[in-house]
């Protein structure tokens, strides 16, 4: 075989630009949206933490089947957007499309079953879901969840609505709504999809046909349908809760009093079923609603599902489990949520003002710079540089720029004497400090 001649090669180079690209719907978090992230999902975890979760970090590839048997098949999640294949040792894994199920098979796995009830969690992480990419929706998203297993108290529905509610008060997301509704459990579910499928029976002629499907494979799914055509004829569908069994309506009553006395603003929606299988009893969104103004056009008001979630008693045994496991939770969607306007800017925690900016002149200063920045870094000051720089002007420049109050500049006398000038940027005046006094002398500066 012949090698290629150089001509070749270069013909080949340089990629094209599209040749480098991500993959469709997914995106890279670079700088300022990395932080915004990282600052959210920090205050998040913290304000969980306050409030009794434990941390937990399960894979993002999991078998296929925990997701077919539990989100369910029938509902688009499953059908339509999961990033499912076969790996080259012939197992069926699918790209996690979201964390519940999961959480649950963690549960089970690792005999959570045997710990104090219930197991309070948080989470956060990438979600994969193939859908249309527009914005706010992507292959690629982040959510942070919260899941309560163990218990079937409606305090456990009351505390994961409640901590969503605090997290997003403390980002400031402003007018948001919790959209509830209660579906019932395995005694009153029969009665209801009767009734359901005997609404429908007479106008099915008139639905889409998406929901002729849903009516023979999952009728509770033709209350999610947005099709045009479908609206008229779901709005005026029987509703769930009017088909309550007594504990269903206890639990569902008593979830609406815990909101009422934390003063969380909800709506009964009779609508509202979610898009996912597994959910029994409670069902919730997190709804904001922002006003819309178009150049000539009446105000219109925006309404975007920023959050989910919902109880699911059945789903341990959708999983395989022996014993039912009670269980209540949800999840934020984070991308979502930080498109919204006005938000509290969350620094994460590894973001500190610098309160140096370290200069360095000659290659004697370079090879001792790093020495002089951990000294820095062990006494906890944050510092920023530009180690790359050699001239004493473009560091000074860039110091200014910055706005940082102090330089520290070390010269090459400044090596020989193990000393460094510390400048006050505001003033322009200067002192020698000896590098073994440094972090202390620099810990006195205001
Ligand atoms: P979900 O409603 O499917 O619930 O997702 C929760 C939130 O994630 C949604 O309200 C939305 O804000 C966001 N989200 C969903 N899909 C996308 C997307 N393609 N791009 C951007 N954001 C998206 C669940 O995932 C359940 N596991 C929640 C739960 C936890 N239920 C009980 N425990």
């Amino acid at each position: 075989m012949s090698t290629p001649s150089k001509e070749k090669e270069v013909k080949k180079a340089p990629a094209k630009q599209e040749e480098v690209a991500s993959v469709k719907g997914m995106r890279d978090l670079i700088g300022k949206e990395y932080y915004d992230f990282q600052g959210f999902m920090e205050k998040a975890a913290e304000i969980s933490h306050y409030y009794g979760f434990k941390p937990i970090e399960t894979p993002v590839l999991e078998n296929t089947e925990i997701f077919t048997g539990s989100v369910g098949e029938g509902t688009d999640i499953v059908d339509k957007e999961m990033y499912a294949f076969k790996t080259r040792g012939g197992d069926q894994v699918a790209l996690r499309p979201e964390g519940t199920a999961p959480i649950m098979r963690a549960y089970l796995e690792n005999g959570m079953v045997s710990w104090p009830q219930p197991v309070m969690l948080y989470y956060s992480g990438t979600f994969y879901r193939h859908e249309r990419p527009q914005r706010g929706r992507h292959r690629e998203f982040r959510q942070f969840g919260l899941e309560v297993i163990g218990s079937e108290k409606s305090i456990g529905d009351a505390m994961v609505i409640k901590t969503f509610i605090t997290v997003l008060a403390e980002a400031g997301v402003k007018d948001v709504v919790v959209d509830i509704n209660s579906i019932g459990d395995k005694e009153c579910r029969g009665a209801y999809r009767r009734a359901l499928l005997a609404y429908y029976k007479k106008r099915l002629p008139q639905v889409c046909a998406d929901c002729k499907n849903r009516f023979k494979t999952n009728p509770l799914r033709m209350l999610d349908c947005k099709a045009e055509q479908c609206q008229p004829i779901k709005k005026a569908a029987p509703d769930t809760i009017s088909y309550l069994c007594p504990a269903c309506k206890q639990h569902f009553k008593e979830v609406l009093e815990y909101l009422e006395t934390l003063g969380i603003e909800y709506r009964i929606n009779n609508a509202l079923v979610r898009g996912l299988d597994y959910y029994s009893r409670t069902v919730f969104e997190f709804i904001t609603r922002e006003e819309v103004i178009e150049e000539g056009k009446e105000p219109t008001t925006l309404e975007t599902v920023i959050g989910g979630g919902g109880r699911y008693d059945y789903l341990a045994k959708a999983l395989g489990s022996k014993k039912d496991v009670p269980g209540v939770g949800g999840a934020l969607g984070v991308d979502r949520i930080l498109l919204l306007k006005d938000l509290v800017e969350l620094a994460p925690r590894i973001i500190k003002k610098p309160k140096i900016f370290f200069i360095q002149l000659g290659f004697e200063a370079k090879l001792h710079s790093m020495a002089i920045i951990e000294i820095l870094r062990k006494a906890r000051i944050p510092i920023a540089q530009s180690l790359s720089k050699d001239g004493l002007g473009v560091q000074l420049a860039t110091a200014e720029r910055s706005k940082i109050p102090y330089t520290i500049i070390l010269g090459q006398k400044e090596v020989i004497e193990k000393s460094v000038i510390v400048r006050n940027m505001d003033t322009r005046s200067q002192e020698t400090v000896p590098v073994e006094k440094l972090a202390e002398y620099v810990k006195k500066l205001k």
